[in-house]
Order: structure tokens, then C-alpha cells, then sequence
């Protein structure tokens, strides 16, 4: 595909775009492609950007890190402009920034500013003799609660990663006893380089955390690939996932999840199966199980790794996620993500069916159990929210609206998976990163905009949290 140089369009479409690929998520780069793709059906550029999900159960500033010491070292990159307002954005959620900047980060962003956003003295010299007797770097490196490096130029994680301590930013990474959370950001073939693939895996090993790179377009160069520094407010989700300090409604709130693929086996090596990856069930998990729930994930067959922080089950086939749902009965909430067959057939063999002995020529089918009906109609035990999803590939609204009732759902999340909405680059919706979703209730439809599926699961998890925690007064 042929690149889109952004910095080259009219200053009026480039701020349009911007808004857009701001509230999307998206790079600049990404939002116009996926603009492009959909030039044919989607609104106008310059039209205002897509209203942002509705729901949010959480204050917009919450002081989700009051408190908190960071010590922020600062690297001699572009993406240094970024740390204003990665300053601002964590001391409006309570926590201190004391700034290091290195020498080279000083030719991007003036000290003045960074200190002025901080509150703070900004630390640059290793032997500089006031400094050192006041608060030195062994005490720079020991008194914050975590210590971010953002913008991680090539440099700094080469010395990082073979222990050089030749100025005070390395110093004090050197001399630290706390955690340590990198954003890196450089040109895609610096990144690519041998010596930093090297140095990535040395620092994984060591325990350094990683927020980033992501894939765009380049500040400086024109050039895209991996490479941009994370945004401001990802790397303070980081932050805030490594402390620990996010809010935790759902604390004690037990929910069932189905995800992934079914498996309906023929003979002992041929199944029934699906497209589905599992990837937006996986993403629920983790956003409820972020938000302090007791998460069951039944999952079928994915070649994801288990979300972290929740128990999952592994199952095959429907009849067998059928039985581990009623198993783990009773529950707050249930939520079946789960691309469940609705059919298998009807006898397995227990051979290989062989082709000299006239092979299969038709598979006779019976009926699978259906969970979501049997959860959502249950007469004892039926969960006090349950959340069905709907793959549709025509009619969404009406198929979803029909499943919803005959389901006994309060919730069913359809998704149009058909290949042609230009969701998900060439998979779909099915193995895709993204979604568009309609929320479908007893009381309305809310369409939702296209988003990564951690943004969808981001949002039912706040849903699931307002349907579950009743606020006394
Ligand atoms: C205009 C310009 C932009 C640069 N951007 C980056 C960058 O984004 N990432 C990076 O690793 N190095 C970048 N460099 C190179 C670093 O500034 C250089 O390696 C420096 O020694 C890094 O020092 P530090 O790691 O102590 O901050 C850039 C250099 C220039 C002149």
C-alpha cells in the first residue's frame, strides 16, 4: 500500500484529522486509511468527530494516583514534547513527577517548561555538587514509587541494558530499587535494529516494563512503522495497571464468561469449528478482571495466552462449556462472548473415518444445548445481569433484538463480522483488533463507534460496573 505523507495535507484537513484519529485511538496515519477505506459510506472529514463512547462510571480526573512518587526520566527523542502533557495528565490524577532530563533531552524541551509543568526542580547533572548534597541520585532513584523513562531512546536502552551509568539518567536507573516502566520511541529501523531487538530482550528479562512502541508515522522523518512514543494517557494506564491504584468497583463481584471457539469433533482428528479468536472475550476478561471481579473465562480453543488475573477453563466443545457455565453457577453477572456451534454431528467416529471405506459424504447434525437461553431463562439461579453477543453478518439490529428476547438477555452486543465492513483489515471482525458494536436493550440501541476491542470490552466492563454496584447514600 502506498504511504500517506500527513504532514504534506492543508493545515485545516491535518487538525480535522487529528480530532478524529485522537478519538478513534488511531495514528494520524491509521485514521486516514480507514477514512479512505470508508470515504463511500462514512461521514466527511471535517464533520465533527464521532461522539466517544457513552458510558463512563469514573470521574474524568480521577486521583487514581494520589501520592504516588514518579521520578520521569527524560530522553533526548522528539517524542520528548510529549512529556508536558504526560506531567500534566499525572499530576491532575495526584501524583508527584520529579523530572531527570538527559543532556540531549534538553535540545527538545526546555527545562523551564518541563519544571514549570512538574512544580519541580528539573535533575540533569551527575556531579553537580548542590544537587548531589541535596537530594543526590541514589535519592532520586530511590525515593519514587516507580520510575518511567519516556521518550526510551535507542541509546538509553542500550545502556540500560548492559548497565553503563556514565550520566545521571543511567545512574539513577542503575542505582534503583523499584520498578522501572520504558516508553520507548525512535526512528522503525533503529527499533529494527539487531542491537536493539537485542537490547529489548535483555531488558524484558531484567524486569523493565514496556509501554509501546506503537506503529505510525514519523515526527521528524516522514517515515512509518514501529516506532512512536505511546500516548500520554496509555502510559498513565500503565502506570496506573503497574501501581496498582485503580479503582476497584467490582471488587467481590463474581462473572461468568464464555469465549472463543467452539470445537465439534467428527472423528478423532476433523472438527466443527469457527473463526472466532477469542481476542474480544479475552479483552472483557481482562477489563473486568482490572476492575477487581472475580472473572470465570470458559474459553474454547484460542491461541491466545490466559489473560491475567482471571481463572480460566478450558473447554472444546459446547456441550462442554455448557456444563462448566452451570458448574460455576451461581454468579453477579455472566457475559457469553463465545462463537458457540450451534450444531455438531450427530455421532463421532472413534476412528478416522477412512476415504476407501466411502470417507464422509454428508455429516448427519443435532443440536447443540444453548447456554446463553439457559443462563438468561433460568429459573434459581439466573445471574442478575446477563450479556449475551450477537454475530450478525445482515439484519444486526433485528436478529439481535429477536436473540435478546428469546434469551432472556438484558444486553445483547451485536457485531456486524460480515468481511465487507472494512473492519479488522482482511480478517473482519472474526481475529480483528477492532470492533463496532450496537448495544441492544430492552430500552434502545446505542451504536457505538469502531474501536480496538480492549476499548469495547474497556467500555462493558464500566456498564457491567454500573449494573452491579448500587451506590448507598
Ligand atoms: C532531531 C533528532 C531527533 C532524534 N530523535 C530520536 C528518537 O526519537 N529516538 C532516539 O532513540 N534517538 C533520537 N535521536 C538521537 C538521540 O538524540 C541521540 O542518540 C542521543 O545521544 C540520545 O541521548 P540520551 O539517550 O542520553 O537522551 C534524535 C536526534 C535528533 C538530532
Amino acid at each position: 500500500m502506498a504511504s500517506i505523507t500527513i504532514r504534506n495535507l492543508e493545515p485545516e484537513i491535518k487538525e480535522a484529522l487529528r480530532k478524529r484519529a485522537a478519538s478513534n485511538g488511531r495514528s494520524m496515519e491509521e485514521e486516514a486509511r480507514h477514512y479512505f477505506a470508508q470515504m463511500a459510506a462514512g461521514p466527511s472529514l471535517l464533520a465533527p468527530a464521532p461522539a466517544p463512547a457513552p458510558i463512563s462510571v469514573s470521574d474524568p480526573s480521577p486521583q487514581t494516583l494520589a501520592g504516588k512518587r514518579i521520578c520521569l526520566i527524560i530522553g533526548g527523542g522528539i517524542a520528548a514534547y510529549k512529556c508536558l502533557d504526560l506531567i500534566r495528565r499525572l499530576r491532575e490524577r495526584g501524583a508527584s513527577v520529579r523530572p531527570v532530563m538527559t543532556k540531549a533531552a534538553t535540545e527538545f524541551v526546555t527545562e523551564l517548561s518541563i519544571g514549570a509543568i512538574a512544580n519541580d526542580t528539573v535533575f540533569t547533572e551527575l556531579f553537580d555538587r548542590n544537587a548531589e548534597h541535596d537530594v543526590g541520585h541514589i535519592r532520586l532513584s530511590r525515593e519514587a514509587d516507580l520510575i518511567v523513562v519516556a521518550p526510551a531512546t535507542a541509546d538509553l536502552m542500550g545502556k540500560m541494558s548492559n548497565g553503563l551509568a556514565n550520566d545521571l539518567a543511567s545512574t539513577v536507573l542503575m542505582a534503583t530499587d523499584k520498578p522501572v516502566l520504558i516508553a520507548p520511541a525512535m526512528n522503525p529501523k533503529m527499533w529494527e535494529h539487531p542491537a536493539t531487538k537485542r537490547n529489548r530482550k535483555t531488558l524484558q528479562n531484567d524486569g523493565i516494563h514496556f509501554n509501546g512502541p506503537r506503529a505510525g508515522e514519523m515526527a521528524e522523518s516522514g517515515e512509518a512503522g514501529f516506532g512512536r512514543m505511546a500516548e500520554p494517557l496509555e502510559i498513565v494506564g500503565a502506570i496506573e495497571q503497574l501501581l496498582d491504584t485503580r479503582p476497584k468497583p467490582l471488587a467481590g463481584k463474581k462473572i461468568i464468561m464464555t469465549s472463543g471457539p467452539t470445537h465439534e469433533p467428527i472423528d478423532p482428528v476433523r472438527y466443527i469449528a469457527n473463526r472466532s479468536s477469542g481476542k474480544q472475550g479475552y479483552a472483557i476478561a481482562t477489563a473486568l478482571a482490572d476492575l477487581g471481579a472475580d472473572v470465570y473465562l470458559v474459553s474454547g480453543p484460542t491461541s491466545l495466552s490466559k489473560p491475567q488475573n482471571v481463572k480460566t477453563i478450558d473447554v472444546e466443545t459446547a456441550r462442554e462449556m455448557y456444563d462448566a457455565v452451570h458448574q460455576l453457577l451461581p454468579a453477579d453477572a455472566a457475559i457469553f462472548v463465545a462463537a458457540v456451534a450451534d450444531y455438531r454431528a450427530a455421532t463421532e467416529a472413534d476412528e478416522k473415518i477412512k476415504k476407501e471405506k466411502g470417507g464422509i459424504n454428508a455429516i448427519a447434525l443435532t443440536e447443540n444445548p444453548d447456554i446463553l437461553a439457559s443462563i438468561g431463562n433460568h429459573e434459581a439461579k439466573r445471574p442478575q445481569l446477563v450479556i449475551g453477543f450477537a454475530a450478525e453478518t445482515q439484519n444486526l439490529i433485528k436478529h439481535g433484538a429477536s436473540k435478546l428476547k428469546r434469551k432472556g438477555a438484558d444486553y445483547i452486543v451485536a457485531n456486524d463480522v460480515s468481511p465487507d465492513t472494512g473492519i479488522g483489515g482482511k480478517t473482519g471482525v472474526m481475529g480483528g483488533d477492532r470492533n463496532r458494536v450496537t448495544l441492544i436493550s430492552k430500552k434502545k440501541n446505542d451504536a457505538w463507534p469502531e474501536m480496538t476491542k480492549q476499548q469495547v470490552a474497556h467500555e462493558l466492563a464500566q456498564l457491567v460496573a454500573q449494573h452491579l454496584v448500587t451506590v448507598k447514600v
